[in-house]
């Protein structure tokens, strides 16, 4: 699909970050939009947003929680009503968030089979709820968004990742496996993964919120928790009062998106040319393409610290081990 325009496009968690910068960017481009989150004030703000650039294109908003596969499917059918079609180009299942804590701790089970249902039972619920409107179509595009942490398990050896890199592994390998898929039943509709590395957005910030762990609504039990683990990754927190634990919390959601070397802007548009381009995997940031390669390089030592340190020398990554471990 070379050009966008007149297309019909449906993006989940459109609020922030990638999902908003995909919306302007085709919006931009004469795309409509069909638009979900659970965030009701910024999906508004990216309804707002992609209708002033004027290029008179159809914007149609639906609060959505994407794990809930009834939701998705009244979320399919709002689409179809609004934009008055049964046909959908491109379908962006971008909706995520981070956390999940140690599977070793039966209390994060709540957050940990959250974080995995959205990250990978959303993009299984897209794919599903809106199949026969992607059939429908003459081309389409299935674009679904992964991670680094969907071929390299980790964010360095002092946080555990098991929620998140299992579901973003299940998103690359259900992907790739779409390609078959769709050549052999249904061979006008193509499929891509996402692999973005570190990019500036609220994730950090917007996962607390969907997990019910924003700091200001921790109670001292959970800091107690927090500080614990701050004390097993080295910091010297262990006699730091809660507010300063909550604090750090902020400053930690603050400084992921601060840092990172890859906007939300530059993200969105590396995602569009490789739709342009019809690329199955699409990897975003020069750090993304670094460890893609220290991986496959040397798979065995993947998981050492070592390779962390590899990182740093080639000049990538230190924001987001920072950011993550300074909690
Ligand atoms: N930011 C990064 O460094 C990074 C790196 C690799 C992969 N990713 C992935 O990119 C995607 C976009 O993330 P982002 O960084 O733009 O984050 P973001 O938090 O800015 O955007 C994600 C959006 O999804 C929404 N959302 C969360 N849970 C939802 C749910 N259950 N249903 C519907 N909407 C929901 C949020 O409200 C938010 O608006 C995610 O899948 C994320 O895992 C991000």
């Amino acid at each position: 699909m070379e050009s966008f325009k007149g297309k019909l496009a449906v993006i989940t968690g459109a609020g922030t970050g990638m999902g908003r910068e995909l919306a302007l960017a085709l919006a931009a481009e004469g795309a409509h939009l069909g638009l979900c989150d659970v965030a009701e004030e910024t999906l508004a703000e990216t309804r707002h947003a992609a209708e002033a650039l004027g290029t008179g294109v159809q914007v149609s908003t639906f609060l959505c929680d994407v794990a809930d596969e009834q939701q998705m499917l009244a979320f399919r059918d709002h689409v179809a009503a609004a934009h008055e079609t049964d046909a959908l180009h491109l379908l962006f299942n971008n909706a995520g968030i981070g956390g999940g804590g140690t599977i070793t701790d039966p209390a994060s089970r709540p957050a940990w089979d959250k974080t995995f249902a959205v990250c990978w039972g959303g993009v299984l619920n897209g794919v599903r709820a809106f199949m026969d409107m992607l059939k429908a179509a003459d081309k389409a595009h299935i674009i679904n968004t992964a991670s680094i942490n969907g071929f390299w398990a980790s964010v360095g050896p002092h946080t555990p990742h098991t929620a998140y890199s299992a579901a973003k592994f299940a998103v690359k390998g259900f992907t790739e496996a779409l390609i078959t898929d769709l050549r052999l039943n249904a061979p006008h509709i193509q499929c891509s993964v996402v692999m973005p590395g570190h990019i500036g957005t609220q994730i950090v910030a917007n996962s607390m919120k969907v997990l019910q762990q924003d700091p200001a609504g921790l109670g001292e039990e959970a800091i107690a928790a927090v500080r614990a683990q701050m004390v097993e990754a080295g910091l010297p927190v262990a006699n730091l009062p809660d507010d300063d634990i909550r604090g750090l919390l902020r400053a930690r959601a603050m400084e992921f998106e601060a840092s990172a070397p890859t906007t939300a802007q530059a993200a969105a548009e590396i995602i569009l040319q490789g739709v342009r381009e019809q690329r199955w995997r699409i990897l975003v940031g020069e750090d993304a393409h670094a460890i893609d390669r220290l991986v496959r390089e040397n798979p065995e030592n993947a998981y050492e610290p070592a390779v962390i340190e590899q990182m740093y020398a080639l000049g990538h990554f230190k924001g987001l081990v920072r950011s993550v471990e300074s909690s």
